[in-house]
């Protein structure tokens, strides 16, 4: 059976500039800048971002790298550490600014769509020990200036738009799992995290539309679909909970401009409510997104809390209503932990068709984490990942499954085009077309690149 695409579907991949440009020229350290600085050891083989993957002096190679792999479009992002000079008075790097305008125009030279997003888990990290960070209201209107100084320096060749990548993992990350710095474990910080990135998006969405330009804007949501464990009204009541605040929080205030009222009421009841005035809630209604893009890595098996998980948490945690469950014999990525479970995507569209007014929307991430790789390597030197392959043809498939049905779904982004560091696990799970030699930057198409050509060209495959 072929499965067959819109011959205008967005081919592409994405990835950030904090994993991938390198701290190279002036720039303020960011969030993970820091964090690595000051504990090197909670990273994968001690390896921090100085380098990454070196696009900051290799942009032209690796876009053309891109290009070679069949990519439509790129989603990248503009880190506010680099293009902003001084903080406080919102001023520009010259050089960043140069280095942006360069790389935008060499993705359209390539006849490749750039996609910005502007915020990646990098707030600079000053701004953190000066305000608190996404928990201060200043912080949240030094960001929508930021955010305007690149919609006027970039908005007339850059048409997509994004403010936040994952927002609900800085708030986790941050403020109670303690995996982002801070590292902090606090509920009511957590709360008010939550709502100031909102917030945020909406103001920069606000900046956008009085400049008039011609383009869209959006926020990329990561989604966990929740599926209680059994359907006993204990678990399936813990799975609604989860679902209001790992999934609806963003989706709602972001599409239909306002909280989900049970969420509210929930945090009223927990004594953790964000603070915010009717003046803000009015600018969250008045700045919908035009578009939505949806990371989607894995499904969230949830059941009622069976045993006590966060020991050091001593106040509210978003997460003590509910608890994750190992459904025995799921299919595993082994390497990163995640069932695989691809009619999730399709239960995605449907629910962004049915509940969500059938936004515009695409999938932003998806993709599959291998480490050591070079045990796939064929006699030619080009890594085998069949497994890849196999892994983006049964997403694509359900997915297509919901656009025959009429889901507004314009197109399908891999995480990630050239292997890159990720975070505390720096270079351990690799997700790229494209693999790097992180030791001789040498990069080289995997076989997943040359399929991945395929399809974008004919905008099919066969299962
Ligand atoms: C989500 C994030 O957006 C990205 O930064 C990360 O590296 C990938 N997922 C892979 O885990």
């Amino acid at each position: 059976m072929r499965v067959q695409f819109p011959k205008n579907f967005w081919w592409g991949a994405a990835t950030s500039g904090p994993q991938t440009e390198g701290r190279f020229q002036k720039k303020h350290a960011n969030m993970f800048d820091y964090f690595y600085e000051i504990q090197p050891e909670r990273f994968y083989k001690h390896q921090g971002p100085d380098t990454a993957s070196n696009f900051y002096n290799d942009y032209k190679k690796d876009i053309r790298l891109m290009k070679e792999a069949g990519l439509k479009t790129v989603r990248t992002s503009i880190q506010w550490s680099r293009l902003i000079d001084d903080l406080e008075l919102n001023t520009l790097n010259e050089e960043a600014v140069t280095f942006y305008n360069a790389v935008i125009d060499e993705f359209i030279a390539q006849g490749i769509t750039p996609m910005m997003n502007l915020h990646h888990f990098d707030l600079p990290v000053e701004l953190y020990h000066r305000y608190g960070g996404w928990a201060s209201k200043t912080v949240v209107d030094l960001y929508a200036g930021f955010a305007e100084q690149a919609f006027r320096l970039f908005g007339d060749r850059v048409k997509t738009w994004f403010t936040h990548n994952e927002p609900l993992v800085v708030v986790e990350g941050g403020y109670y799992k303690q995996f982002h710095y801070p590292m902090k474990i606090e509920g009511k910080t957590a709360v008010q995290v939550a709502y100031n990135l909102q917030l945020a998006s909406s103001k920069a969405i606000e900046k956008y539309r009085a400049l008039k330009l011609d383009g869209q804007i959006g926020m990329i949501l990561n989604l966990t679909p929740p599926y209680p464990a059994t359907q006993e009204a204990e678990d399936v009541q813990a799975s609604e909970i989860a679902d209001l605040w790992l999934n609806r929080m963003y989706l709602d205030a972001s599409v239909k401009g306002s909280f989900p009222v049970k969420l509210i009421k929930l945090l009223e009841k927990e004594g953790v409510l964000w603070e915010n005035s009717e003046e803000e809630l009015e600018i969250i209604k008045a700045n919908r997104v035009d578009l939505l893009g949806i990371n989607f890595y894995h499904p969230n098996r949830v059941q009622r809390p069976r045993y006590s998980a966060n020991s050091l948490a001593v106040d509210f945690v978003p997460d003590k209503f509910w608890q994750p469950y190992e459904m025995p014999a799921c299919r595993m990525n082994v390497d990163k932990g995640w069932e695989i479970y691809p009619k999730a995507l399709y239960d995605i569209a449907k629910d962004i068709q049915e509940n969500y007014g059938n936004i515009d929307w695409f999938v932003s991430e998806n993709g599959m984490g291998v480490s050591n790789e070079e045990r796939y390597v064929n006699e030619q030197g080009v890594i085998e990942d069949d497994y890849r392959i196999q892994f983006i043809k049964e997403h694509l498939y359900w997915l297509n499954r919901a656009m025959e049905e009429g889901s507004n779904c314009l197109g399908y982004h891999l995480w990630t085009p050239i292997d890159c560091w990720s975070w505390l696990n720096a270079y351990r799970n690799r997700y790229g077309l494209i693999s790097t030699n992180i030791h001789t930057q040498e990069k080289k198409l995997k076989k997943s690149a040359y399929w991945f050509k395929e399809i974008s060209q004919t905008c099919s495959f066969e299962v």
